[in-house]
C-alpha cells in the first residue's frame, strides 16, 4: 500500500481520536479554551483545514510501525498515534512563543491570537492530554505494555525539553560548531520521532532488539527531518511551509546552514558576529549562502542521515506492506517542501 493510500485510511481516524481526546476540554465554561485547541489542531477557525492541521506524520509513523513489526492491526495503535500528535502540537504551540514566530501551518499561531498566558495554557493542555491519550492502550493491550509506553513518551518529552533548552540557549552565540549541534536536534526533534518508531514496534509486539532498531530508524529519521526543517526556514516558500521564511535568520538560530557557514564563508561569520540579522538583510544572505554551499551543505546531510534511518530499518526486519511504507515514508520526506 502506498504511503498515500494508508493515509487517506488511517488520517479520519487519527483526527477522531485527536477530537476524542480533546473533547476532555469540551466542558460548560471551557467553551472558549476548548476552541483554541481545535483552532491549533487545524479544525476550527479562518482557515481550518488540512493544511492548518499539518502533516500528522508522527501518528502515521507510529501506526505503520504497528503494522511492520509483526503485522497487528494499525488501529490498535491509535491511543498512541494520538498521544504524539499532541504532544508534538504543545510543542509547536511552546516553540511559537519560544522562537516569536507568528505564523505556523498559514495562520496566526496562538499566542498572536490570545496572548502568551494563554498560549503556555493551550501547550500544558496539549501536553497533559497527550499523556492522558497513551493510557487509553489499556482498553486493547496489558498493563505493563502501557506502562513501557508511557515512559517511552515522557522520556521523550524530556529529551525534548533538554533539546529547546539547547536551542535557546544557543541564540545569538557566534562561538558554536558542528558538535552543539546534533545533541540540539538529537533533543527537539529526533527523540519523539524515535519514540513513535519505538511505540509503533512496542505496540506491534516486536521484541527488545526489534524495538532498538526502530528506535534507531526513528532518531536518524529526525535528524534528516530537522535538517531538512533548518533548510526549509531560509530557502523554504513561506505559502507553503506556512511559517516565515526569514525568522531563523532574524532569530539568530544556529542552525545547520549557519554553523556550516560560520566555519566555511568568512563573510558571513563577520556579519554575523556583528548583531542581529534584520528583515531586509535576508534575502541578500540567504542567496550567499546558497552561493557558497550551505543549501547544498544542509541536503545532503539530511541525505545521509536517511540513509542511515533505512540501514536501521533494514536491520529491523519490517515486513508486509507496512514496512515498505516506512520506506518510502522516510524517502518522501527528504523530498518535503513543507
Ligand atoms: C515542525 O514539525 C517542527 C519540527 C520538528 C521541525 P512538522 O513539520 O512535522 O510540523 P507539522 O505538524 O506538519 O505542522
Ligand atoms: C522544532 O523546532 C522542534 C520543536 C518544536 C520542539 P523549530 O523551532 O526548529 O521548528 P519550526 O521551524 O518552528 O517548526
Ligand atoms: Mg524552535
Ligand atoms: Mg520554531
Amino acid at each position: 500500500m502506498s504511503f498515500k493510500q494508508f493515509s487517506a485510511i488511517a488520517l479520519p481516524e487519527i483526527e477522531k481520536e485527536l477530537q476524542a481526546q480533546i473533547a476532555r476540554l469540551n466542558q460548560p465554561r471551557l467553551h472558549p479554551f476548548h476552541a483554541m485547541l481545535t483552532y491549533h489542531m487545524g479544525w476550527t477557525g479562518e482557515g481550518a483545514g488540512p493544511e492548518a492541521a499539518g502533516k500528522r506524520i508522527r501518528p502515521l509513523l507510529v501506526l505503520l510501525a504497528v503494522s511492520a513489526a509483526r503485522g497487528a492491526a494499525w488501529q490498535i495503535g491509535l491511543p498512541a498515534a494520538a498521544a504524539v500528535e499532541l504532544v508534538h502540537n504543545f510543542s509547536l504551540v511552546h516553540d511559537d512563543v519560544q522562537d516569536n514566530s507568528d505564523k505556523r501551518r498559514g495562520r496566526p499561531t496562538a499566542w498572536k491570537k490570545w496572548g502568551v498566558p494563554m498560549a503556555i495554557n493551550v501547550g500544558d493542555a496539549l501536553f497533559v492530554i497527550g499523556n492522558q491519550a497513551i493510557l487509553d492502550l489499556g482498553k486493547t493491550l496489558p498493563a505493563s505494555t502501557v506502562t513501557q509506553a508511557a515512559s517511552i513518551l515522557s522520556a521523550a518529552c524530556l529529551d525534548l525539553t533538554r533539546g529547546q533548552y539547547l536551542d535557546m540557549s544557543y541564540e545569538g552565540r557566534t562561538d558554536l560548531g558542528l558538535d552543539e549541534y546534533w545533541p540540539m536536534i538529537g533533543g527537539k526533534t529526533s527523540a519523539l520521532l524515535a519514540a513513535c518508531a519505538e511505540l509503533g514496534a512496542l505496540i506491534g509486539g516486536a521484541n527488545a532488539e526489534e524495538r532498538e532498531g526502530y528506535r534507531l530508524f526513528g532518531h536518524h529519521l529526525g535528524l534528516a527531518f530537522q535538517v531538512q526543517d533548518d533548510a526549509l526556514g531560509i530557502w523554504g516558500d513561506e505559502s507553503v511551509t506556512g511559517k516565515s521564511a526569514a525568522s531563523d535568520l532574524v532569530e539568530g538560530k544556529n542552525s545547520l546552514p549557519i554553523l556550516f557557514a560560520l566555519e566555511k564563508i568568512p563573510a558571513f561569520a563577520k556579519r554575523w558576529a556583528q548583531g542581529s540579522i534584520q528583515a531586509d538583510e535576508v534575502a541578500e544572505l540567504a542567496a550567499l549562502l546558497e552561493r557558497e554551499g550551505a543549501k547544498t551543505y544542509a541536503l545532503e546531510t539530511a541525505q545521509r542521515e536517511t540513509e542511515k534511518a533505512l540501514t536501521f530499518l533494514e536491520k529491523a526486519d519490517p515486513g508486509g506492506e507496512a514496512g515498505e511504507t516506512l520506506l518510502e515514508l522516510a524517502n518522501m520526506l527528504l523530498k518535503r517542501k513543507q
